[in-house]
């Protein structure tokens, strides 16, 4: 299994560098340059961050796998192909990626794990991005974009910031705030929490101000607080996310915005006062219990007991009424 996965990481190690070097010079790939460019991206990011291109006629990738000595069943393996018809090897190779703009995506000691790649022309019939998908390299649970290149950053600094997506952790990295990594779009597990906890105490999260946005945060927090991670969150203006921030309002603007990073559940009861009138008592009494659901996911005892105080004081609750609600809560 070993000789498998060191051949699955030379594919795809190799893959990124052909990927690349189409990036960079192919005649076809002017609109994938076009594209970066017009996001205020040049070469450098593009070299730093190993971007490539997928070229939109798959055989162009097969052909170049196939001189490169890898077989089928070796580009099945990575995810980059799969059968076109499980019964019949005959049949042929799917190819998973077609004139994407593709990013390396790495595990924490930097070897290639799978990629994610963006959609250049918008179709509605695929999604904006494609990712691999779960391979023996490629477990999407244990995965952060970026991990690689923050993990040092994030020991100096003392916190991981946190994003949704790979051009937010890029954007972030070009301004200066190395220690961001991304989510990917996918939900926190008890394996992230358990990687994050291996490089710092303390995250920020800073997701896209939508309703997805909000929900992740929940997750993020749920997990990270059972391993006593302090979870806070730095809120963007409706619609915007880190790339489109720094790229709108420039990095000085977004520093000030995760300096203003709020606590987990004042992140919350700030919401609540956006969202829903908190003075009719059955509102306040929903939001006392939502809060209490995450207290609860609070497993230091100390830390726990002063964010109820806190709780109960911003809801103009007693404490002892606030923790009754706790005591109900399951
Ligand atoms: P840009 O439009 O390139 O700036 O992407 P974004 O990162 O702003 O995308 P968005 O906020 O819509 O989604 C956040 C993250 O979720 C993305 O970076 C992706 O990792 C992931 N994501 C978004 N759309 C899709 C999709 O259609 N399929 C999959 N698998 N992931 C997606
Ligand atoms: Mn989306
Ligand atoms: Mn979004
Ligand atoms: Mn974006
Ligand atoms: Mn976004």
């Amino acid at each position: 299994a070993r000789q498998i996965r060191s051949r699955l990481l030379e594919l795809q190690n190799k893959a990124t560098r052909y990927m690349h070097e189409l990036l960079l010079s192919h005649p076809d790939a002017e609109h994938a340059r076009a594209y970066l460019k017009g996001r205020g991206y040049g070469k450098e990011m593009a070299e730093k961050w190993e971007v490539g291109w997928m070229p939109g006629n798959p055989r162009m990738f097969l052909n170049w796998a196939k001189d490169a000595g890898f077989s089928g069943r070796e580009l099945c393996g990575t995810g980059m192909a799969s059968q076109k018809d499980e019964g019949n090897p005959r049949a042929g190779l799917y190819v998973r990626f077609r004139d994407r703009l593709m990013f390396p995506i790495k595990n924490d000691y930097g070897d290639i794990i799978g990629f994610s790649g963006r959609q250049l022309v918008e179709d509605k019939k695929s999604g904006k991005y494609v990712n691999s998908p779960e391979t023996a390299l490629f477990k999407k649970s244990r995965v952060f974009f970026g991990l690689d290149k923050a993990r040092r950053a994030i020991g100096r600094e003392k916190f991981a910031l946190i994003t949704e997506g790979q051009i937010d952790v890029i954007a972030c990295h070009e301004a200066g705030l190395e220690n961001t990594i991304g989510t990917m779009g996918t939900a926190t597990t008890p394996d992230h929490a358990r990687m994050l906890k291996r490089y710092t105490e303390s995250v920020v999260a800073c997701f896209d101000s939508d309703s997805a946005g909000h929900k992740a945060i929940a997750k993020i927090f749920s997990e990270c607080a059972a391993l006593g991670l302090e979870v806070r969150v730095a809120t963007l203006p409706e619609g915007q996310d880190p790339d489109s921030l720094i790229k709108s309002q420039g990095v000085e603007a977004f520093r000030a915005l995760l300096d203003k990073a709020s606590g987990f559940f004042d992140y919350q009861i700030d919401h609540a006062i956006l969202t829903s009138d908190l003075s009719q008592p059955v509102k306040k009494a929903n939001l006392a219990r939502d809060l209490a659901v995450y207290l609860k996911k609070v497993a230091e005892p100390v830390t726990r007991d002063s964010l109820m105080a806190h709780c109960a004081t911003r809801l103009g609750l007693g404490l002892p009424e606030f923790r009754e609600t706790l005591n109900r809560t399951k």
